[in-house]
């Protein structure tokens, strides 16, 4: 464990990981993930002008897709994550679960992505995310999101500890997936300079899909999936990947 000495409190995901979420994904580029989502989302949009990102969470990637010279708008269910975003970002941010938000106007593209829709607990927060997001766009307009696959919880974060410092916190991040489950469970303990006599632990629950399951879920909206890659390419994505990113159409 961390420290000794420090009273350990049980808070909600993102609440006291948010002030370092970025240190801690410092290792993300979004600015590559920018230029992918420009690359699929034109390749099956003739327009693509107006964006909102439904989990933006500290707005990286708003960032990056608001300098490519997108229109950009996000939300986030955590409050403290979108503190975050509003500071590093002049766009409307606002805090909403992606099940049912609203939006002012309706864009052409909604984006979900790294891992975001992996929090939904089960098939009927999916199906009310997928059709949340049909209901808010153009017509014509793309939903893309992404997931982290069962080869990834198996192979890659099957267990996986890291323990890092940054100028504000000490962290320890603990990950193991539980087959029966299918959960991905990523524990943190946060410590803050500014309050080192805490110990902040967070237990985040990702629920792991099959690819298949996921498009059985699909084809239960009004989308047309136009998409399905694996990773980063534009290779079909599979229950091999890592990652799957879905391009879905109104
Ligand atoms: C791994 S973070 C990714 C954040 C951001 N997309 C990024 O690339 O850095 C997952 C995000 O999903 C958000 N999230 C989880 N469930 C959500 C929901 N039902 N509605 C909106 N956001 C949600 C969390 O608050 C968190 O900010």
């Amino acid at each position: 464990m961390l420290l000794k000495k420090a009273k350990k409190i049980t808070v909600a995901p993102y609440s006291a990981l948010a002030e370092i979420y970025d240190f801690v994904m410092n290792h993300v580029d979004y600015q590559r993930w920018a230029n992918y989502v420009a690359l699929i989302a034109q390749k099956h949009s003739d327009h693509l002008r107006s964006i909102v990102d439904f989990s933006c969470g500290t707005g990286s990637l708003c960032l990056q897709l608001k300098q490519l010279g997108y229109e950009v708008s996000g939300c986030d269910s955590s409050v403290e994550m979108i503190r975050i975003a509003r500071q590093k970002l002049d766009a409307p941010i606002w805090c909403a679960d992606m099940r049912h938000v609203a939006t002012q106007s309706s864009p052409d593209l909604v984006v979900s992505l790294y891992d975001s829709m992996n929090y939904l607990p089960d098939n009927f927060s999916w199906l009310q995310s997928l059709k949340n997001a049909y209901s808010v766009l153009k017509s014509k307009g793309l939903f893309i999101f992404d997931i982290s696959t069962l080869h990834n919880s198996i192979n890659v974060f099957k267990k996986y500890i890291e323990k890092e410092k940054s100028e504000k916190a000490a962290y320890l991040r603990k990950s193991h997936f539980d087959k029966n489950r299918q959960l991905q469970i990523n524990y943190f303990e946060i410590r803050y300079k500014k309050s080192p006599e805490i110990i902040f632990c967070e237990t985040h629950k990702q629920r792991i899909r099959k690819v298949q399951e996921i498009l059985e879920m699909i084809r239960q909206t009004d989308f047309e999936l136009v998409g399905c890659y694996s990773g980063f390419s534009l290779q079909p994505g599979s229950e091999e990947s890592e990652r799957v990113h879905f391009v879905l159409k109104k």
